[in-house]
């Protein structure tokens, strides 16, 4: 008999050192499979269960001294999902204006939101205060409690994907009025709003790319060595045709 936590590792083979090849394949597989989602939502619910594995893969986070600075507050009351979508537009239309001419007609097509179409939105949210004041690794760079909320969202984005549900990150939002519909506490900061359903699709690659708003970057181009002077570009381009 495995205990129900050598169930959720992988038995006694989750504590190898070594993951085996289809383990790799899964990780990679869920990383570059996750997509941001806002076309495609189904209506479907999710079943209890797989909500309850997706925010337990959040809760697994790594944490800024061990923090778990996050909630997840779960959202299915449509007059909220409404409320919040009336701050997305106000927010949306104050950020067209924002751009150059030509990129405002592209912007104002993007679909950047699904917060009515998918069955349940997920505010992860970071409280300040959580075990005290002082936490170890946060003395000297106090915004680490909010990176560690970041990682639950990414956790929670890479599993929902595992799950075969889709996740969109709505940040268009005024944190003000996130934190007045949430009745959110002074100390406690809105950190991502998600909308979080069954697809229709996951498309291949990002909307923003297939839309022509931007390429994704060439591997190279972000890795420098031992400093931001000295890019090293031709070894890791290669490597990035092998994926
Ligand atoms: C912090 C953050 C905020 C984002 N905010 C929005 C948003 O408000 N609306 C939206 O449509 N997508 C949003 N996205 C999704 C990005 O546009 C998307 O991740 C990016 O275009 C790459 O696409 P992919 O996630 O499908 O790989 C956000 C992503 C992150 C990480």
């Amino acid at each position: 008999m495995t205990t129900q936590r050598e169930d959720r590792i992988g038995g006694a083979e989750g504590k190898l050192h070594e993951f085996p090849d289809e383990w790799k394949e899964g990780v990679y597989r869920a990383i570059y499979a996750r997509r941001d989602i806002r076309s495609q939502f189904k209506p479907d619910p999710i079943a209890e269960d797989v909500l309850a594995r997706i925010l337990r893969a959040a809760h697994h986070a790594p944490s800024v001294g061990f923090m778990q600075p996050w909630d997840f507050i779960l959202i299915r009351d449509v007059a909220i999902k409404q409320k919040i979508r009336e701050d997305f537009e106000r927010a949306t239309e104050e950020a067209a204006v924002k751009f150059a001419p030509e990129k405002e007609a592209v912007y104002r097509k993007l679909k950047l939101e699904g917060i009515r179409e998918a069955p349940i939105n997920i505010c992860v949210t970071c409280d300040r205060r959580r075990f005290g004041p002082v936490v170890i690794g946060r003395t000297s760079q106090p915004v680490m409690d909010l990176f560690s909320s970041v990682c639950a969202v990414q956790n929670l984005w890479l599993a929902a994907r595992a799950e075969g549900l889709g996740v969109g990150w709505v940040s268009i939002l005024h944190p003000r009025e996130l934190r007045r519909i949430l009745a959110l506490p002074a100390e406690v900061e809105p950190i991502a709003y998600l909308c979080v359903g069954h697809v229709t699709e996951f498309p291949d690659r990002p909307e923003l790319e297939s839309a022509g708003w931007l390429p994704r970057m060439p591997l190279g181009d972000v890795i420098r060595l031992d400093g931001w002077d000295t890019p090293i570009q031709n070894k890791w381009e290669e490597l990035e045709a092998e994926l």
